[in-house]
């Protein structure tokens, strides 16, 4: 982060994170993947509220990539589960805190149980007027390329627009990712360094 000319630091606008390391985490502890996916849950409430504090007004959380499908079976039901849960037991606290719940990804071909956990957050939310919290659930860069693509080509072809007015800015309307800024600081803390297919464009 900057230091401004009066010694204080600017606070990034957009922190996003790729939530990584909880499986290696358990491990190093003898202890199941999925209590490391719990305990990654937990640092992550810290790190929203943290956020909030020092001001941030956007975080994008990747929480399930289109590519975690490949997981085994259980390992997939207990990250969904994870997610409900954490919405079933945060989401009346963010209310209050006046944070906005959004998802970045396809959440269509989500069990009934976790999409409607989803949408009945995302509605209860809506209005408020505090920290953005995305979670990119069931997203991918690469996926959301295409799926902006084939509406585009849909809205060319409907005659809503025209292929020569189709500029970055028109582009970016048609991304997941459309109603935030780009992200200024995308922590990764597994000490991977790579994007593994998150917010490409
Ligand atoms: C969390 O960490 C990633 C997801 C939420 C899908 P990992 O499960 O990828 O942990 P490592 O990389 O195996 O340590
Ligand atoms: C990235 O972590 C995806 C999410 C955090 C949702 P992964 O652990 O799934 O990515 P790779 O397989 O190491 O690239
Ligand atoms: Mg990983």
């Amino acid at each position: 982060m900057a230091e401004d000319q009066k010694g204080s630091f600017s606070v990034p606008a957009h922190i996003a994170i790729i939530m990584d390391g909880n499986g290696r985490w358990a491990k190093q502890r003898g202890l199941p993947r999925n209590v490391g996916h719990r305990q990654g849950a937990k640092v992550f409430e810290n790190i929203c509220g943290y956020c909030q504090k020092i001001g941030v007004k956007y975080v994008t959380a990747y929480a399930f990539s289109t590519e975690n499908w490949k997981r085994p079976k259980d390992e997939v039901n207990a990250l969904m589960k994870l997610l409900v849960q954490y919405l079933r037991s945060e989401v009346s606290e963010l209310h209050r805190n006046k944070v906005v719940l959004r998802v970045l990804g396809d959440i269509t071909a989500l069990a009934d149980e976790c999409r409607k956990e989803i949408e009945e957050s995302i509605e209860l939310t809506k209005n408020n007027t505090g920290l953005v919290l995305n979670f990119a659930f069931n997203y991918g860069g690469r996926d959301e390329i295409i799926r902006a693509v084939k509406n585009v080509v849909d809205d060319v072809q409907e005659g809503k627009i025209n292929k020569e007015n189709i500029t970055q800015e028109l582009f970016a309307n048609y991304l997941y990712t459309k109603d935030s800024p780009d992200p200024d600081l995308i922590i990764r803390p597994s000490g991977e360094q790579r994007l593994s297919n998150f917010l490409l464009w």
